[in-house]
Parts: C-alpha cells; structure tokens; sequence
C-alpha cells in the first residue's frame, strides 16, 4: 500500500510556480516529476521550461544570463534557444566544427494561464492532446486573472499521501487547531455530502454554505461552494455569493516521488482585499504549515514500511484516488481514453 514513494502520472500538466515569479530577463529553477527545470519568460511576455542542464559539463542552465531570446551559460558561454537548442559556442575558432544541431537540452511544453506557469510532462514525448490539450481552466476567472494570493510549502511525503491529505474530511479536529479556528473542534459533528464522478475526479456536489459562517459572509447572501478533486493532483473549490465569488486551488505537483509542492492559490472578486493580504497569507501558511508538521511526522512511521489502512467513509475519496489513478495507468497502458470509475454516493462521517 502507499509507503514513502508514489508513482509519477505522466500525460498531464503540473502546476509548476505562479507567473509573478518569473520576471522578464531572470531565470526560475523547480524541480518538477525529478526534473530540474530552467523557467524563463522571453521579450514577448511568452514563457518556456527547459531541463535545467547545460548538455556541456551538466551545470544549471539557471545561473546563467538571459538576454530575453538566448540563455548564456555561466561557465563557458555556449548558448541555448527557447527550445533548448545550443546555437553558439564562443570556444570555437574558424575551422573548428561542432555539430550545433545535435546539441540540446530538452524543452517541455509551458503555458501560463491565470496567472500560473504550467509545465506538460508527456509520457513518450508526445504533444499535451485531448482533455489535457491546454493546462486546466479554472471557474469563474478568465484567463488572463492572475491570482491574488499563493503559498507554497515542500511537504516531505509522496503525492499519494498529500493527495490523501487534501481530500482528508476528519484530520482537521486535531490538526487544524488554533485559537482563532476551531477551538473546540473535538467536539464532533455528523456530516453527510454528496458525489458525483467529475472530468479526471469527482466532485463534492455544490451545497450551501451555513449562513452564520462569518468568513464567507463576505461574499453577500446564498453562499455556495462545489469543490471537485482531480489528477493529477488538483482541489478546486468554488464558492459563490450574491455579491463576490473566490476559487481556491490546492496543486500538489511532485518534486519527486516522496517529495512534493503544495500551493495553495486564492483568485478573489472582492477589490478591497488588498490590505488584508498579508494577513491572509499569513493565516494560509499556518494552515498548511500544520498539514506540513503531520505528515513530517508521518514519515517517521512510513520508515518502517508498515501496512495502513483506508476505512469508510472517512477515508473513501483516497480510495476514489487510487482508483483514478490506477485507471488513468491501465487506459494509457490498453491505448484507450480514460473512463471515470466512479458512481455518485452518498459519504457520511464525524468531523
Ligand atoms: S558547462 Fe555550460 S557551457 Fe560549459
Ligand atoms: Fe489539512
């Protein structure tokens, strides 16, 4: 069962950093799916990911200069193209001869929308097709809306077990405590919600939010949130008011396979957030902070290879995980789509 490791899912886009990261002329480094990226963004505002070394002598291409069209290695000069082709060696005297053609580092597919720089990971170097021909839309903003907040925070755990984290209805009771938010939140409440099979997930059917929560008061009257779940790792929540509407997206996106990224990203209608900002992104990063602490501590256990369990209904949608992902390998394995496992149900548990 899932111990330290996840297996890496091929054939989609991962969330690799926000836009306002990557300025025009400077290089970004990530490490993505075990591959260490260059992220750059060119004179026309366009952005490109490359393998993060130089085919030389393997330094990061990163520390080098952009001029905006070319990279410049910072050790012995050669250059390299948005595409990753090297198209000068400044070593070389008339006569000498490199074939330029054959020297290259590979370039990925990369495309920022709403404000996020997203990286394709092809299984066998084919181009992003189907569902996953362009990196995922969220609701209600366009594609030019940037997001207002973002936090990001290395978790020392596999996909698998932040995916399980994410989509986890009854840890908050005892990790999510602070004076300002569920102070007495062991005393437990019945629930019940419902799902239904969504593209690539599932989703937890849109419902009203009660109206004495005060955080969402915010957003006028009928308050309303859907929040869907989807590979490779995506928790998109919509919430809806008379007045204002705010998605947040949690995208957890693998560093490697027992190390991954959880961002946690805000697009908020409301104009007057600005001054509450770093109070927000404060808040935001002790919440993630403690799902963070706890699966740090998870390790320990996970050391040791232990067999755990997933029981239900508490821990339903991380089976629902497993199935859909396990599907998403056997359809690329058989060459068919991909055909959603799921059937709506009905989850009940305390929390
Ligand atoms: S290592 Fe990059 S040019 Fe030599
Ligand atoms: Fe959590």
């Amino acid at each position: 069962m899932q111990g330290l490791k996840a297996e890496l899912l091929r054939g989609f886009w991962y969330m690799a950093m926000p836009g306002a990261d990557v300025r025009p002329g400077k290089l970004s480094h990530v490490m993505v799916m075990g591959e260490p990226l260059v992220i750059g963004r060119a004179k026309d505002n366009s952005v490109f990911a490359l393998r993060d070394i130089c085919p030389h002598r393997a330094i990061p291409l990163h520390y080098g200069k952009f001029d905006g069209e070319t990279i410049e290695c910072c050790y012995h000069g050669w250059r390299f193209n948005q595409q990753g082709a090297c198209v000068a060696i400044p070593s070389l005297r008339e006569g000498q001869r490199a074939d330029l053609s054959k020297i290259t580092t590979p370039a990925f597919p990369c495309r920022e929308r709403q404000g996020l720089i997203w990286v394709y990971f092809a299984r066998d170097g084919e181009a992003p097709s189907g569902a996953e021909a362009e990196p995922p839309a969220m609701p209600i903003f366009a594609d030019d809306v940037a997001p207002q907040l973002h936090c990001m925070l290395p978790f020392s755990c596999s996909t698998d077990h932040a995916a399980f984290g994410l989509m986890d209805p009854t840890h908050a009771a005892y990790v999510h405590t602070s004076w300002w938010f569920k102070r007495n939140a062991r005393k437990l409440r019945p629930k019940e919600k419902q799902f239904e099979p969504a593209e690539l997930g599932w989703k937890m059917v849109r419902h009203q939010i009660p109206p004495q929560n005060l955080a969402y008061k915010i957003l006028g009257r009928n308050v309303s949130t859907e929040i869907s779940y989807r590979l490779p790792g995506l928790r998109i929540e919509e919430v809806r008011g008379d007045r204002h509407q705010v998605v947040g997206l949690t995208a957890i996106t693998p560093v490697t396979d027992e190390q991954t990224a959880v961002h946690q990203i805000f697009w908020l209608s409301p104009k007057w957030v600005a001054p509450f900002k770093p109070l927000m992104r404060h808040l935001m990063r002790v919440f993630l902070d403690q799902d963070r602490v706890v699966v740090q501590r998870q390790r320990e256990g996970l050391m040791t290879s232990p067999k755990v369990m997933l029981i239900n209904d508490a821990d339903t949608q991380a089976r629902w995980w497993m199935r859909v992902k396990d599907e998403w390998e056997a359809a690329a394995r058989d060459k068919r789509p991909f055909v959603n496992p799921l059937k709506p149900m009905t989850l009940r548990w305390m929390s």
